[in-house]
């Protein structure tokens, strides 16, 4: 005879395969040690083990439930054995929820009246908490999130992500919407800094730890929005047009819109619909002279293979390719005189050897272009784990951190 699942018991996410397999070899090996329990005529404990006696052609012992709080003993049962982190507790807090307080109803018709139903009702939402070693804020902001993002919901219980970082994603998501949406008003650029919360640039060296999110969308090759906000301040103004034919996740886009500045944003593997396809290797694109040219290129094949793999991506190229490429740009933007460009790159690793680019790049542009400043921008020490520090350490080498910025006018 086939069992059905009773309700109770799908509200704890289902085994990882990894466990299952586990239960599995273990029963084949010591026989099933625990019986399957039954809750009017459904499984309400073992659904993991019917499965895998199925699976081995094992018959199951089975045996009823006999006491009144059904609930309480499907959570007394999984938390005993399964490894939930505490926000995956929430979620099914929030699940069983209507049934301890279905449990704490029937206990009231049988006895209390007036206010200690109430009480009764109170107290489904605290055993429920209490039952799941949580507390009822925790409890409530994974039912509010049920309410308004069903999927996220899941994820968590899926152990996927965790309440806060859920939290986090909502908040930075808000804030990107209320930045777009202030792009609008009428604001001074040393307004808008303020309003971000960002310093206006003073010295040479721009290091911003985390990357603003608010700007552009996730990309391999993001770069701080703050490096694009000190070149509009310091080389453009209001209305002032800029060229990036390198805008990956499209960030100097958004930027310009922010402080109110033109954008035309160009890749060879657009990611967002207002990103034009082009690729650099095929001339400039037709534009009108940009006040400011931002090039954040492939730093040659650090990023081999991430961006796209075609052949003519800077990232796969070889590097007198990269070079050519590179130096025929500059030779197409020589007829913007009097514009501003600005280009970040590091140096990349090859065979346990530096490869200097912007020492190399700097000798292209500076055969071309006046020289006006070089700033440097720091990686977050976290670009290089453990492993890889204790690995410099034991070999007596430096690690790389950070990129420069080359600044010159056409
Ligand atoms: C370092 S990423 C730019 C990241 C961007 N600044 C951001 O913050 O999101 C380099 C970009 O150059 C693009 N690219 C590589 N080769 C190219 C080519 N030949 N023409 C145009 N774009 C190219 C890549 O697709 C990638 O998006």
């Amino acid at each position: 005879m086939q069992y059905q699942l009773h309700e109770l018991a799908h509200l704890f996410p289902p085994m990882s395969e990894e466990e299952f397999l586990e239960l599995k070899s273990d029963i084949k090996r010591n026989g099933l040690l625990e019986s399957i329990v039954l809750y009017q005529g459904e499984i309400i404990d073992g659904r993991h083990r019917y499965k895998a006696c199925e699976e081995l052609g094992i018959e199951a012992e089975f045996e009823e439930y006999e006491g009144d709080a059904p609930a309480g003993y499907v959570v007394s049962k999984n938390m005993m054995r399964r490894n939930l982190n505490s926000s995956q507790k929430a979620t099914v807090a929030v699940d069983m929820l209507p049934f301890f307080e279905e449990e704490a109803k029937i206990r009231m018709s049988l006895g209390g009246q007036g206010t200690q139903k109430i009480a009764d009702l109170g107290e489904a939402r605290q055993q429920v908490a209490d039952a799941f070693g949580t507390n009822r804020q925790y409890v409530s902001d994974a039912k509010k999130l049920k309410e308004e993002n069903p999927e996220a919901f899941d994820a968590v219980k899926r152990g996927e992500m965790n309440l806060h970082q859920v939290a986090k994603e909502a908040r930075k998501k808000e804030r990107k919407a209320r930045i777009l949406e202030e792009a609008d008003g009428v604001k001074t650029d040393f307004e808008r800094y303020e309003d971000l919360g960002w310093e206006l640039p003073i010295y040479n060296i721009w290091n911003y730890g985390s990357k603003d999110t608010a700007f552009g969308q996730k990309h391999f090759g993001n770069i701080p929005p703050q490096v694009v906000s000190n070149l509009l301040y310091l080389y453009t103004k209001e209305g002032d047009l800029v060229y990036d034919p390198f805008v990956g996740g499209g960030m100097t886009l958004d930027v310009c819109k922010y402080f109110n500045r033109e954008c035309l944003g160009y890749d060879l593997t657009p990611v967002r619909d207002d990103i034009m396809q082009h690729d650099i290797a095929d001339g400039l694109p037709e534009i009108r002279q940009p006040k400011l040219i931002f090039l954040d290129p492939p730093y040659w094949q650090q990023a081999k293979e991430k961006y796209s793999d075609k052949e003519t991506d800077l990232g796969n190229v070889d590097i007198s390719d990269f070079y050519k490429t590179l130096d025929s740009l500059f030779a197409n933007l020589e007829k913007f005189k009097g514009s501003t460009i600005a280009l970040i790159i590091g140096m990349n690793k090859r065979d346990g050897k530096w490869i200097d680019l912007p020492f190399g790049v700097n000798q292209l542009m500076s055969k071309r272009f006046k020289f006006l400043n070089r700033v440097i921008v720091p990686y977050s020490t976290q670009v290089h784990g453990g492993a890889f520090v204790k690995q410099a350490q034991d070999k007596r080498e430096l690690l790389y951190l950070y990129r420069d910025l080359l600044i010159y006018v056409l």
